[in-house]
């Protein structure tokens, strides 16, 4: 055939694919979801098999064993006991609550480890809303804005390096940024759930906490999945009020908000890919019906690609273990 023109000149070999390849993933990229409980036990995770509720020595463990990955930031997550869940969630901003052990903890076990916090009411609430609840059944926003500043400062104080709103509420991004500047914390950054959507996704991770809704759900919070220009909106929002990174949620049903939101915004890009498409992977492994190593790096990739610089994945260790290993 005469063709001069043949794209399959580019993939010949291992080493021209290598050449050529437009993305590459890197451990330095990837953010450990990390989840806690009180106790000394640690607890493997029903809803999310591979994934455990670390006690803080557990803790401890896991953070050294994904530094020695390659990890350098993770986010925490608490089991809160039923008994310390309250209509007001006071136990968020509790200084010698499981959170601020944890980050005191880490932070001496592991000086330059990124300590990334969650910052919503939902672990905490009798609820299980991430805001506040009326009496009869919405949620307060400009409350529930000054109970996450609370929560924000407890962080702070704890040493977090990053607090990562991700309730939804209005105008939190100005309100953490400028009560962090009021009490000397300026250099607390924040990582804002830009685009988090109300997404089926979230099941397994809600039972890792047991902080499902009591009743309702989460959509007048929480964004439409079927809204894009939306995500728009939100991310300018979240700029102007000075957050730090823009996140969107879930991250591989929503490849086009991250391309799209890549376009609109310089600041940093992160997705987060959720415990739901965590366990569809796992579920279908377990089965025998995919190959692990290849379906994570082939799922991490198309989310980098489609314009995240940071991952949130339950895979972050394991998928540097595997980058270690080396391309193809
Ligand atoms: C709650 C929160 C949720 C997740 C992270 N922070 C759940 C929710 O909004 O109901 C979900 C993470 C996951 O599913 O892996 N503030």
């Amino acid at each position: 055939m005469p063709l001069s023109i043949r794209p399959r000149r580019n993939r010949q070999s291992a080493a021209i694919r290598g050449l050529v390849r437009e993305t590459r993933l890197s451990p330095r990229q990837f953010i450990l979801p990390l989840f806690i409980t009180e106790g000394s036990l640690d607890e493997p995770i029903a809803s999310m098999p591979g994934c455990h509720r670390w006690s803080l020595d557990g803790l401890v463990a896991e953070a050294h064993s994904a530094w020695a990955a390659g990890i350098r930031a993770i986010v925490l997550f608490p089991r809160i006991a039923d008994n310390l869940k309250t209509p007001q969630a006071e136990e968020a901003w509790n200084p010698n609550g499981l959170v601020p052990r944890a980050i005191r903890a880490l932070r001496a076990a592991l000086p330059a480890l990124a300590i990334i916090t969650d910052v919503a009411l939902d672990p905490y609430n009798s609820d299980g809303h991430d805001g506040l609840v009326a009496d009869d059944g919405r949620i307060l926003n400009d409350e529930t804005v000054v109970a996450l500043c609370r929560q924000a400062l407890c962080h702070a104080h704890a040493g977090a390096t990053l607090v990562s709103p991700s309730d939804m509420m209005d105008g939190r991004v100005a309100a953490l940024r400028a009560a962090l500047d009021a009490a000397h914390f300026p250099d607390v950054g924040i990582m804002s759930y830009t685009a988090k959507y109300a997404s089926a996704c979230y099941g397994p991770f809600r039972g890792a906490l047991d902080s499902a809704p009591k009743s309702g759900d989460k959509k007048t919070y929480q964004m439409d999945p079927a809204n894009r220009r939306e995500a728009v909106r939100e991310a300018r929002l979240d700029e102007a009020e000075g957050a730090d990174i823009l996140m969107v949620k879930p991250a591989g049903f929503y490849l086009d908000i991250l391309h799209q939101l890549r376009s609109e915004t310089p600041l940093p890009l992160a997705a987060y890919q959720v415990s739901g498409e965590y366990l569809m992977i796992k579920s279908a492994v377990a089965a025998g019906w995919l190959d692990e190593k290849k379906i994570v790096l082939e799922s991490l990739t198309a989310i980098h690609r489609a314009g995240a610089d940071l991952i949130l994945t339950y895979f972050a260790k394991q998928a540097a273990l595997w980058l270690a290993e080396g391309e193809e």
